[in-house]
């Protein structure tokens, strides 16, 4: 099936004694800073879009909690969102966290496609359906604004708009046509950081806007929403100006548009056709130390 005829959000596979759901990556189309709140948060106009590429959470059913990763070096205690998730799920519907969780890692850490983020959100969507909550994404929906600002995304996927600190979200249908050529050099970058550089004055923010159109798989041309932009690579440029030269050779690459996502590591590419994406992969599969990835936006159905 092409990830561009839409399909029910997540992808879900059936075990014999469980299921898989995917916990996908996306990017910030647009991530425009709008001011600093009073909670010490950024209030953002962002537009995300959930991709092919993924981690996959399994889910079994267990005497206790029981949870490991593959693929990555991480904690499974509560410096890991999925515990933190199934923790504070378990408590809301008052059942015992009881499961067995396995995270295949393949997502990029602060990497700035919101890995842990999605991870967290299908942790919920996941724990929701093993022990038989039934609850709808707006009952889900506090636990997510607690554990992170990019975790609400993760109940919707597809296409969608954030707004307030990111965690207010408008799904839209459809999903963006082109192909995505993806850039992940070695080193994360952490969002706090870079968040805590942000001018406090506006006005001193650059923004580059790319009047270049966006075209949604349906052709029916530039989604009237979009302005590709992203307020947060003039401040991680300034410290790591390796990420604006693969933004750069993106473009050079033949990309419409090329951004960092969110607040990086990961920069990205959109191009017109699975051939330009392709071989601009391979061109830059060269650079030393940079993991490429081509993906597509997966569109969602939306009720
Ligand atoms: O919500 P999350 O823990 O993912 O965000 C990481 C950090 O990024 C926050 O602690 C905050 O410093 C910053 N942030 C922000 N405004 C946002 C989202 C994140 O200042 N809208």
């Amino acid at each position: 099936m092409s990830p561009h005829t839409p399909r029910p959000y997540p992808d879900c596979r059936e075990l014999a004694d469980g299921f898989v759901l995917s916990s996908p990556a996306k990017v910030n189309l647009q991530l425009q800073v709008k001011g600093k709140r009073e909670d010490g948060y950024h209030e953002l106009d962002t537009i995300f879009q959930e991709l092919d590429w993924a981690d996959d959470l399994e889910f079994r059913p267990a005497g206790a909690f029981e949870f490991s990763v593959e693929g990555a070096d991480l904690p499974t205690d509560r410096s890991n969102l999925v515990t933190r998730a199934a923790e504070a799920l378990a408590e809301r519907a008052e059942v015992a966290c009881n499961a067995a969780i396995l995270l295949r890692k393949r997502l990029p850490l602060q990497g700035g496609v919101g890995g842990g983020s999605s991870n967290a959100a299908i942790a919920l969507l996941g724990l929701n359906r093993l022990w038989g909550l039934n609850w709808g994404v707006a009952r889900l929906l506090p636990i997510a604004q607690a554990l992170g600002a990019d975790c609400p995304f993760f109940l919707h996927g597809g296409l969608a708009r954030g707004t307030g600190r990111g965690d207010i979200i408008e799904p839209y249908s459809g999903a963006i046509r082109s192909r995505f050529v993806l850039l992940t050099p070695a080193f994360g970058v952490k969002t706090a950081e870079v968040f805590s550089n942000f001018p406090s004055r506006l006005t001193e923010v650059e923004r580059n806007v790319i009047f270049r159109p966006l075209w949604t798989e349906d052709e029916s041309g530039v989604h009237p929403q979009i302005f590709p932009c992203n307020d947060l690579e003039n401040i991680v440029f300034r410290t790591f100006l390796e990420l604006q030269e693969l933004r750069d050779r993106l473009i050079r690459a033949g990309a419409r548009v090329a951004l960092l996502s969110g607040s990086g590591s990961t920069v990205f590419g959109i191009f017109d056709s699975d051939e330009a994406a392709r071989h601009a992969a391979h061109g830059l599969s060269t650079t030393d130390r940079v993991q490429v990835t081509v993906c597509r936006a997966v569109a969602r159905t939306r009720e």
